[in-house]
């Protein structure tokens, strides 16, 4: 993230949404180690917005779901560490925050028809999942309650499958390795697990696969060769009067006129 930091901060947010309701208690927090007074209603990124900072990095989906926002917080009085989503943890009075946006991992660059979906692969890939002292202290981290612990433990007893089903909340927001004693990036093994079950464990969807053909086959090259080449107003029109499945059709049995490119 950078950001611009103003002397006094702004009237309104400048984030999506200007939330800014109407006799808003503020409250203090600390931000990089500087204080302000922010709405107490508002969430740790919109109160950073508030405060004068803007989100070039560091921000994404601001629903919780893409991992580009996570934040380290301390509380007055309390000898914790915490962690949450900027987008999604509201302020505390005397919150000590700052955010981490992004957690270093440097291997990215597999082929997975190459390295295979066997567990030796993530271990020959990642050794490091071996120096996990189970202290627990990633799963304590995440902000999506995701069992990291449990997964990096699947993935040592080689069972892909089970590490996959554990990790597949993970967000990549990378906390879980900013806490590890054994440096490992559980993020991007969770990820590269999930990678192997997809292509190697996970049963073959027989219709999308048909349907993968057809597409290599060239079945609609012409179709998109004609909607690309339209015209915004024919486009529009081909949209609005396009034939739709009825909300209240019974499951699987519906089926348009023009079947020619199922
Ligand atoms: S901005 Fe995407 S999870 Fe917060």
């Amino acid at each position: 993230m950078s950001e611009t930091e103003k002397t006094q901060a702004p009237k309104m947010a400048t984030g999506d949404r200007a939330i800014l309701p109407e006799g808003a208690r503020t409250i203090p927090v600390y931000i990089m180690g500087k204080r302000y007074e922010v709405p107490e209603t508002l969430t740790i990124m919109k109160a950073m917005e508030y405060s004068g900072f803007k989100f070039v990095r560091g921000a994404g989906c601001r629903g919780g779901i893409c991992g580009a926002c996570p934040t380290v917080y301390r509380k007055a009085g309390d000898y914790k560490i915490y962690f949450g989503l900027a987008c999604q943890t509201v302020v505390e009075p005397d919150m000590f925050l700052a955010q981490i946006p992004f957690y270093p991992a440097n291997r990215t660059a597999y082929d997975l028809e190459e390295i295979g979906g066997e567990a030796d692969a993530v271990h020959a890939l990642y050794p490091e999942v071996f120096r996990c002292v189970a202290c627990n202290n990633c799963t304590k981290a995440c902000p999506m309650d995701v069992d990291v612990l449990a997964y990096i433990s699947a993935v040592k007893q080689g069972d892909m499958a089970k590490a996959a089903e554990i990790s597949f909340d993970c967000i990549q927001c990378g906390m879980c390795a900013s806490r590890c004693m054994g440096e490992m990036p559980q993020f991007h093994i969770g990820q590269l697990v999930r990678r192997i079950y997809g292509r190697y464990i996970q049963p073959q969807a027989e219709h999308l696969k048909k349907r993968v053909e057809e597409i290599n086959s060239g079945k609609y090259d012409k179709m998109l060769e004609d909607l690309t080449s339209m015209s915004k107003e024919k486009l529009t029109k081909l949209y609005t009067e396009r034939e739709r499945e009825p909300d209240l059709a019974p499951s699987g049995e519906w089926m348009p006129e023009d079947t020619q490119y199922l």
